[in-house]
């Protein structure tokens, strides 16, 4: 290791410590002196005139009674009709500029930049939770096709892209011990604080071309920052990795910080070798990716502020819950560090220029949020035995008088952060005690009356009449509640929910798949002859193949879940769409069309037998789809014979697409064509997977004509991905060998428009395909999960 860089590391610690040090012992004066008392108790008497209203005047609201804040589009609307919104929103918004951006309140340039921000939200909020049914309206941006959408009009769909799949695999990765969704929002709110600095930075004489660069950069700088939460805050923090493990893996994190250069992962002894090895790659890239943005200049600020923070979470972390013998500094000094370099290294990040009014409000800001979060976990820390201010305090208070209260250091920072940070500004006090009643209220809501009076008991009886004052203000106090807040819960709903759904769509598919499975093969009659078993053994070397069986699936899906039609009753039609799909894949892998030499992980039919029986057994499955379909006796004669008409228009329709397919060999395509072969050779077979049970429920036509808009979007976005993977996919997982368009020249939208625009095209059909789901009569969830499921797919 290189000494004089790690010299260098541990005199930046130093400095930092010293600082903290020296604002840890104004604040614990402060306790000492309960000089919060007198100044806080001002302050909410001024504070409370927006906030406690006379009896009187609630009698006339009464009309309007404030929603459940989980119904979130009626309580956006309400809020609107009661003419909170915009208070609303500014709280949260200037909550943000003040501990986010470090930014000073009163200065008139942020009052601008913060009321246009509200504005912007507000008029964004309004129209969209009026104008859309969808209950889950507003929150259309947090949605995959929302963030495309507004990648798009930024110009930055190929970051958006890269960051959809990243947080996918961080999903996928995140060990079960810290949960996903907190792991993603996490995450999420991190990208969005840095994307924020630089939307700051940036002026409005930019080109459009160079804020696009620079957003795209921000979303990458804010990813590659933010993996260090899940993957090395709540890794160290959880019981995942052994205690030698997670030796091994600090060690590694801290060679990483203190020579600029991640070390290889050698050996790695502990079972979690798969789980370190995709973390330490995907870690080394975005430490890769940060360190190589950083200019000459901030480059040692960035490593030096990366080390402060890290160093200190480790003292912070290595604290053990039954010593009892911690000093108040030791308790508070790391903290103090671990919060204010967390924030303060977002500018590092970015490689600003250095603020110094930034670095010093955001330095004071840290510990007020830290001591906010602790006081909200404390029952979970105290659980899982971690030492912070509040469970320390609550294990040892009798035997250690000396122990500050964290509970009135809190206070003792509201009051320093308003007072000395940001010189009594009115708006700081206005937002910094509108956030501090909010967070008790909350808690209040979350653990109960009773046991948050146990807990007022133990924390805030060192000054009654202080604390009569304050649960007067959690009783009483209204227009506290923070739109940021209430996104973050909703986005932990929504993410959980589609987390469920998401699980309960594999599970369902995987379900059905086995019973379609079962159903395939055809039987041979008794009195066969020798002579007629060869063709119907071929059909069944082809149905045995590990097909998807995603037709019929969705067939099922829409047949059974949707429309209530007996699984029974639809055999015959989920047996005549494999027979087609599968006929239509021998046909294409033959020497005269695509001359592949594996499907579904074996050999091709014709390569196992000739081409003669190959071609047979293709026009023989077709020919037992319409047979099966023919035998759909439980329905109307004339529904069945409308099937077997739309069904034969379809392959015929099938056939034109192949044959446009090899026609246009070496071809250049324009996207209409492109669009109109893949709908022709791929999408029809989709949407004949969801019309033709609709047809069978006597679906109206105006459902049908949805799921046909769907199926056109979801099968072009189908085919780019087969597309894709014929590209960059891994032929052990295909079951099909990669490279064969190349290789045939065939015209795909990855040969005409390259990986990355066909990537942007595939998600512009996800977009519409989504849009068209939302325009549907009836809501079929399954169709979103199938839909993410078709863009992210291996196989
Ligand atoms: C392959 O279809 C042919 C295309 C339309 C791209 P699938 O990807 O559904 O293939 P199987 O049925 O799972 O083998
Ligand atoms: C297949 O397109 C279209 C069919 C319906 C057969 P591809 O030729 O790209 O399919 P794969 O990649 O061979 O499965
Ligand atoms: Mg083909
Ligand atoms: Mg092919
Ligand atoms: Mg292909």
């Amino acid at each position: 290791m290189n000494v004089a860089f790690k010299d260098h590391a541990d005199l930046g610690y130093r400095q930092a410590e010293e600082k903290a040090a020296q604002y840890f012992a104004s604040l614990k004066l402060q306790v000492k002196e309960k000089t919060y008392v007198p100044t806080l108790t001002e302050d909410f008497h001024l504070w409370k005139k927006n906030h406690i209203h006379p009896a009187w005047l609630s009698f006339f609201s009464k009309g309007k009674k404030k929603p459940d804040t989980r119904d979130y589009n009626r309580y956006i609307q309400w809020l609107n009709a009661t003419g909170k919104l915009e208070d609303y929103l500014d709280r949260s918004v200037s909550y943000m500029y003040m501990r986010d951006m470090g930014k000073s309140l009163n200065s008139p340039a942020t009052q601008t930049r913060i009321q246009h921000v509200v504005t912007d939200i507000k008029n964004h909020l309004i129209h969209s939770t009026s104008s859309n049914k969808n209950k889950e309206a507003g929150l259309e941006t947090m949605s995959l096709a929302g963030l495309y959408r507004w990648g798009q009009k930024k110009g930055i769909e190929t970051d958006i892209i890269w960051l959809i799949n990243k947080l996918r695999m961080v999903s996928i990765h995140v060990p079960e011990e810290i949960s996903a969704e907190h792991a993603q929002r996490k995450l999420i709110k991190i990208i969005i604080g840095v994307v924020l600095h630089v939307v700051e930075d940036m002026d409005d004489t930019l080109s459009a071309a160079e804020r696009a660069k620079r957003l795209g950069e921000a979303i990458r700088l804010g990813y590659s920052y933010g993996l260090t939460y899940p993957f090395i805050d709540d890794l160290l923090d959880s019981t995942v990795l052994t205690p030698t493990e997670k030796e091994q893996y600090s060690r590694m994190i801290r060679t990483s910080l203190l020579t600029g250069t991640v070390p290889k992962l050698s050996e790695w002894s502990g079972s979690n070798q798969e789980l370190i090895q995709y973390i330490h790659a995907e870690l080394r890239e975005a430490f890769e990716y940060i360190r190589d943005y950083q200019r000459p200049d901030t480059q040692r600020i960035f490593f030096e502020q990366s080390y402060v923070f890290f160093h200190s979470q480790e003292i912070d972390r290595a604290k053990v819950l039954s010593d009892s013998t911690y000093t108040n500094e030791e308790l508070y000094i790391p903290v103090i560090l671990k919060s204010s370099s967390s924030r303060l290294i977002v500018r590092s990040i970015i490689s600003a220029p250095v603020d110094e009014g930034f670095d010093d409000r955001t330095f004071y800001n840290g510990i007020y949020n830290q001591l906010a979060d602790d006081f909200a976990d404390m029952f979970d820390d105290m659980k899982d035995g971690a030492v912070t201010p509040y469970t320390y305090y609550l294990k040892y208070r009798d035997q250690r008088p000396d122990l500050i209260n964290p509970f009135e250091m809190y206070w003792s920072v509201i009051s320093h952060l308003i007072h000395h940070v940001h010189h009594s500004d009115p708006k700081t006090r206005e937002v910094i005690l509108d956030r501090a009643i909010n967070g008790l209220k909350r808690c209040k809501v979350r653990v109960g009356t009773e046991k948050y009076n146990e807990i007022m008991d133990i924390f805030a009886s060192g000054h009654p009449e202080f604390n009569r004052l304050v649960q007067h203000m959690v009783r009483k106090a209204d227009n506290v509640d923070f739109f940021d807040k209430l996104l973050r819960d909703q986005m932990v709903t929504t993410l959980k929910n589609d987390r469920q759904e998401k699980d309960d769509f594999h599970q369902a598919i995987e379900t059905i798949r086995q019973q379609i499975n079962d159903i395939l093969s055809i039987t041979k009659p008794n009195d066969i002859s020798p002579m007629q078993e060869p063709l119907i053994d071929a059909a069944n070397y082809s149905l045995e193949g590990d097909g998807k069986r995603i037709r019929p699936i969705l067939t099922w899906m829409m047949g059974v879940n949707e429309y209530g039609l007996e699984a029974s009753a639809i055999v015959p039609l989920l047996r005549s769409l494999e027979y087609m799909h599968t006929a239509s894949l021998i046909f294409d892998d033959l020497p005269s069309q695509d001359n592949a030499s594996t499907r579904r992980g074996r050999p091709t039919l014709h390569q196992v037998h000739n081409v003669a029986t190959a071609e047979l057994t293709g026009l023989f499955l077709i020919l037992r789809a319409i047979n099966e379909q023919s035998s759909l006796g439980q329905f109307n004669a004339k529904t069945v014979l409308d099937l077997i008409h739309y069904s034969a228009q379809k392959t015929e329709e099938m056939c034109m697409g192949q044959a446009m397919d090899l026609q246009s060999k070496g071809k250049v395509l324009t996207l209409e064509q492109l669009n109109m072969i893949c709908f022709y050779k791929t999408g029809i077979a989709f949407e004949a997977s969801l019309v033709m049970p609709a047809i069978l429920a006597e679906a109206n036509e105006s459902e049908i004509a949805a799921l046909k808009k769907f199926a056109y979007h979801a099968g072009i976005a189908f085919q780019i991905k087969d597309d894709l993977l014929d590209l960059e996919g891994d032929l052990f997982l295909l079951g099909k060998p990669t490279g064969q368009d190349a290789e045939n020249n065939t015209s795909t939208f990855v040969s005409i428009l390259g990986q990355d625009n066909a990537k942007k095209e595939m998600w512009e059909h996800y977009c519409l395909a989504v849009e068209a789901l939302k325009e549907m009569p009836r809501d079929i969830a399954f169709l979103k999960h199938l839909l993410n499921y078709f863009v992210s797919r291996d196989h």
